[in-house]
């Protein structure tokens, strides 16, 4: 049996990402960090690192992105944590049904780089995905979010890996301005409200990929000798 991670550091600025992942940690003794947190917390000035996520599938990209970050801030968050630092990085992307290949893993990447540097990454995303889906009927703008976790020692050995996946329908009009990403375009099925329209609460209550993955990352850690 492996012994649970005293500290790990969440692998992304994705401000939406990390408030989603904290509502929902369980953990009794293991702390959980941002990287901001970790800077202010002992006076440093670490920035993420830039992955180049060219993996083909979200696990791959996932475990892409530990491996940028144990490598570069291992060596001095090893020191600053005295080798009590582990690293969780997680991948995520809409799968549109009547847009095979296109989303998926490129779904941060999916409108043009232009538009997205003019509109901002999420609005040009959404602008793009409203287009193309433009002459799609509503029963046939179905899809699903996926999520893949990776968590890494300080070495970079994986201690656990795993998924989770949400269907959704995707609107014909942005709805809500909370949430991150597609959230205004995306409904969980069963549901009316798009995700712009819920708060983290009601988001994760509900259940989504990532709260899945997670649910089974915290279900093995508590397994785990503290
Ligand atoms: P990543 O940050 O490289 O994992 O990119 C994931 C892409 O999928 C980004 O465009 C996110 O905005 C989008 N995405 C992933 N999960 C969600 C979600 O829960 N809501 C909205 N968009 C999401």
């Amino acid at each position: 049996m492996e012994k649970r991670p005293v500290n790990i550091l969440l692998c992304t600025d994705n401000e939406g990402k990390i408030a989603e992942i904290r509502a929902r940690w369980n953990v009794a003794g293991t702390k959980i960090w941002s990287i901001e947190e970790i800077n202010s917390a002992f006076g440093l000035s670490l920035t993420a690192p830039n992955v180049v996520e060219d993996g083909h599938t979200l696990e791959e990209n996932a475990w892409l992105k530990t491996e940028g970050w144990y490598k570069q801030l291992g060596p001095v968050l090893g020191q600053v944590f005295g080798g009590e630092i582990a690293f969780l990085a997680e991948d995520s992307g809409l799968f549109v049904y009547a847009l095979p290949g296109k989303l998926g893993v490129f779904s941060k990447r999916f409108a043009p780089k232009e538009m997205q540097e003019t509109m901002g990454v999420a609005q040009a995303n959404n602008t793009q995905l409203l287009q193309l889906l433009t002459a799609v009927p509503t029963a046939r703008r179905t899809g699903h979010y996926a999520a893949a976790l990776c968590l890494v020692d300080i070495s970079g050995e994986i201690l656990f890996e795993t998924t989770g996946e949400l269907k959704v329908t995707i609107v014909t009009e942005a709805r809500g301005s909370l949430g991150f990403g597609y959230d205004p375009l995306t409904v969980p099925n069963g549901q009316a409200k798009t995700f712009g329209e819920m708060t983290t609460e009601e988001k994760n209550s509900l259940g989504t990929h990532r709260t899945r993955a997670l649910d089974q990352l915290v279900a093995w850690l508590q397994t785990q000798v503290a």
